[in-house]
């Protein structure tokens, strides 16, 4: 079966191809610049102040507001078959809110099960989410077991289909053991291919599981004692070991504890290239939500690994964000509808696993982060949007604001509040786990590939108007070969591999 051919889209067709925007600040990860954007055919074609233009161009007024670029969220499962169950956001609505929050790109996850073809499983996502995706998109793919074919298949990934990233998982029915992980992080280095681990102890999970049940614990409380932080931190060790033994750069996903975080900050300081992404679910709520006695409420905070009781964790996280200790930030949306939460009323491991975040991420960082003070305009928008483009070699074409990269804008205001809730929110879910948050900064223009998609703050997404992107293999970032002092840690223990930005934005060639 060959690669699905994406269609033109006829909407692009419009007067909507010219857009000025004027009188705003522009943030890049390293700069501050006020500066008009004007956006031709969904590239930025000229940036600065009484830029000439042609006549009939859309103008768009942002003064005393932000200019950023668009959100990159690195990790969602839209209409994910997972534990006997498919994700309620699919391909369209999820973008769609994606799109509402500030995100113009998303990753996905392509789901193999065990046995199963790596591409034919990458055909039926690209079939799956062409046709339905609001804003661009790329794919990560998941090794769910270990011989020479798939590795075959990683190659032809990378070669012919832009896939550069492939998810391990140590913990659930699809968890690699030691020496399975070994092979996949070679097969990674190999390939320039970025290696992705889910780190918890699979195993401890299962025995514990098992000694709650036997015990009567059977509720959603149950979900964060039979995954306590020892055990992400455990993975997080073992996974940091096993890729530094095949000299493998390794992204580990979702952390969720401040122990998981330590044990990526003491494999970084003995030489160990780690990437850390958090959530915003980790850094917007907390585990004392899984104890509350609405099983709805408590469950629809259920994901792995869990929000933890500890209720210093999400401030811990986001200074870790702050400091650089952690890189990045996802959303990990894979929502669930009470019904299907319900699957696990008397068994808390059959709970489906997942939160929303994929609309929030954005205003719930910006809540945590720069309205309260510890991080500034430039250091959200890395985290939020700029190393992932980097990580996944998009950068420059995507993650900043310059010339010749993709339209993906956001005008952010961040004088405006908006109050998080379900019956207000774009998402197919029936919960949020952010329900009554209050949040300053609010995505009233969204620009996707040049065309206004959030209007003054109306939604105006368009179905299948985003692109697949291709993903090139040995991002610079990850595999910077020629820098390989900056691999180590300096004195301080910060990594300086993720510190340095790997050229300046406004080098895209045009
Ligand atoms: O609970 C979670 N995180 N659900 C999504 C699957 C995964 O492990 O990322
Ligand atoms: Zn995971
Ligand atoms: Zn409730
Ligand atoms: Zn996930």
């Amino acid at each position: 079966m060959s690669t699905p051919v994406k269609k033109v889209p006829i909407h692009l067709q419009s007067a909507q191809n010219r857009l000025l925007i004027k009188n705003g600040k522009v943030v890049n990860e390293d700069d501050i610049v006020e500066e008009d954007v004007y956006i031709e055919d969904g590239i930025i074609k000229q940036l600065g102040r009484n830029l000439i233009i042609p006549g009939g161009t859309r103008v768009i007024d942002a003064r005393g507001k932000l200019v950023i670029p668009g959100g990159i969220d690195p990790h969602t499962h839209f209409e994910f078959e997972f534990m006997n169950t498919t994700s309620v956001d699919d391909f369209y609505q999820g973008t769609k809110a994606a799109v509402a929050g500030g995100t113009t790109m998303i990753i996905d996850f392509v789901l193999v099960k065990k046995g199963e073809s790596l591409l034919d499983s990458y055909y039926s996502y690209r079939q799956k989410a062409d046709e339905k995706v609001c804003c661009d998109y790329a794919l990560h793919v998941i090794i769910s077991y270990w011989n020479d074919k798939v590795f075959d298949e990683m190659s032809i990934l990378c070669s012919e289909h832009g896939v550069n990233s492939f998810k391990t998982f140590m913990a659930y029915s699809f968890m690699l053991n030691d020496s399975e992980l070994y092979s996949a992080f070679e097969a990674c280095k190999k390939l320039g291919a970025v290696a992705m681990v889910h780190a918890e102890n699979g195993s401890i999970v299962f025995k514990n599981t098992e000694k709650l049940l036997a015990k009567g614990v059977t509720g959603p409380e149950g979900h964060e004692l039979s995954r306590p932080e020892e055990v992400e931190a455990e993975a997080v060790n073992r996974a940091c070991t096993i890729a530094n033994q095949v000299d493998c750069p390794l992204y580990i996903v979702h952390v969720m504890s401040k122990s998981a975080t330590i044990a990526l900050a003491q494999a970084r300081s003995r030489g160990v290239r780690v990437i850390g992404e958090t959530l915003a679910a980790a850094l917007g709520t907390d585990g004392s939500h899984c104890k509350n006695t609405c099983f709805q409420h408590s469950a629809g905070h259920v994901l792995s690994p869990p929000l933890r009781s500890d209720p210093m964790t999400p401030q811990y996280l986001m200074n870790s964000l702050a400091q650089n200790d952690l890189q990045l930030t996802g959303s990990d949306n894979c929502t669930f509808n009470k019904s299907q939460k319900e699957m696990g009323l008397n068994d808390f491991s059959k709970i489906p696993n997942g939160v929303n975040g994929v609309e929030d991420r954005m205003s719930v960082i910006w809540e945590k982060g720069v309205h309260s003070g510890l991080i500034d305009a430039c250091r959200f928008v890395a985290i939020t949007s700029t190393t992932a483009a980097k990580i996944f070699n998009l950068y420059p074409r995507k993650g900043c604001i310059a010339l010749g990269s993709d339209a993906d804008i956001v005008i952010w205001n961040p004088n405006k509040t908006r109050t998080i809730s379900a019956k207000t929110h774009h998402q197919a879910v029936d919960f949020n786990i952010f329900e009554g948050m209050e949040c300053h900064g609010v995505p009233e223009y969204v620009i996707v590939n040049g065309r206004v998609c959030v209007d003054d703050e109306q939604v105006k997404v368009v179905q299948g108007h985003g692109n697949y992107i291709e993903c090139p293999v040995f991002p610079p970032f990850v595999y910077d070969i020629e820098n390989a002092s900056k691999l180590k840690p300096s004195d301080n223990g910060d990594a300086n591999w993720v510190t340095q930005p790997t050229q300046k934005e406004n080098d895209r060639k045009v």
